[in-house]
């Protein structure tokens, strides 16, 4: 079983409309609302692919019930964290020509929550399994909570993959979790260095995987594809080639099939690299923050390319 952790969901809402006029009554045509979260996202790809996945996700009040339904209508184990604030609602509008998005407010998480979030977690994730924790956190919890439930989950020998930004990824990375999914923009402010060509984003990989001591490093690069470090060498992963839609969520889909075929299927760093580069591109080349279908991730796995660097 594969785990992932969620401390900052959100529904997402989208309303289709013609166009925004002000002093008049706007008609929504159709109202589309997906369950959203970084965490959430891993599970849905990993439930997608045919792996088995648990999302712990901290729901609250009736968009919390609707995340909740929706994930079960997806087949999607989740074990809720209920939390007494409503779980926020982004609104998303689309007209003929224009996309406007509205980020909520994320609500305040209290003391005793916390406690019950580490309670949950250490109940359900059982020794010798894989967690994926990401995305940001609710107000109120400092990025210290992201060191705490890693070392707490290290003691247990759950192997811990982490995909976090700025503050959060430094704290997390404090209790060494074995892999962490950095785009080149994450990795460019936790290294505090502009990178300018693969030569370089190799070198500094390279110092980053053991001065953080990482089992693997993964850099995502979008179009570009990705480069992966690990004990055995560096692995480059070669861009697919994609109708484009929205690359929304591509990380995540890499990193949910890096760890499915890496832990669950126990496949080579090789393969489950090919398998992560076929995800990231077939979420790609869907709508908004629509995630991979089964049949556009195995056609590009035929086709995805990964070769060993020379150092
Ligand atoms: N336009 C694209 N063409 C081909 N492959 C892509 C494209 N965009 C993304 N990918 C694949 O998806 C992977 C992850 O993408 P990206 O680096 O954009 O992740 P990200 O910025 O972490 O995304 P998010 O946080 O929104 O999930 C890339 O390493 C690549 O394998
Ligand atoms: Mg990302």
């Amino acid at each position: 079983m594969i785990f992932s952790l969620t401390m900052n969901p959100s529904l997402d809402r989208f309303l289709y409309v013609d166009e925004l006029k002000s002093d008049d009554t706007i008609r929504v045509k159709k109202v589309n609302d997906y369950p959203a979260g970084k965490g959430i996202d891993v599970s849905r790809v990993i439930e997608e692919l045919g792996g088995e996945t648990a999302a712990i996700s901290i729901l609250g009040g009736e968009a919390g019930e609707q995340i909740l339904y929706m994930l079960q209508d997806e087949g999607v184990i989740t074990i809720p964290v209920w939390i007494k604030t409503e779980t926020r609602t982004n609104v998303m509008i689309e007209t003929k020509s224009e996309q406007f998005r509205m980020s909520l407010p994320t609500y305040e998480i209290k003391g005793e929550d916390i406690e019950m979030i580490k309670e949950i977690v250490e109940k359900f994730v059982k020794k010798d399994t894989s967690i994926v924790i990401s995305g940001s956190l609710p107000n109120g919890l400092k990025s210290s909570f992201y060191s705490n439930i890693i070392s707490d989950l290290k003691k247990d020998h759950i192997k811990v993959y982490f995909d976090a930004d700025g503050e959060k990824l430094r704290e997390g990375l404090k209790s060494k979790p074995h892999c962490i999914k950095p785009n080149l923009h994450e990795f460019e402010r936790l290294i505090d260095k502009k990178l300018l060509s693969k030569t370089q984003i190799i070198d500094e990989g390279i110092k980053a995987r053991k001065n953080f001591d990482l089992g693997i490093l993964l850099i995502s690069l979008g179009s570009e594809g990705a480069l992966a470090f690990s004990e055995d060498g560096v692995y480059e992963c070669k861009p697919l080639e994609i109708e484009v839609d929205s690359s929304v969520g591509s990380g995540d889909s890499f990193l949910a099939a890096f760890v499915y075929y890496k832990e669950q299927l126990n496949l080579s760093t090789e393969e489950s690299l090919r398998a992560a580069n076929a995800a990231g591109a077939a979420t790609a080349m869907t709508p908004g923050t629509e995630l991979l279908h089964k049949k556009d991730f195995l056609a590009l796995y035929k086709k995805s390319i990964v070769e060993k660097v020379n150092l």
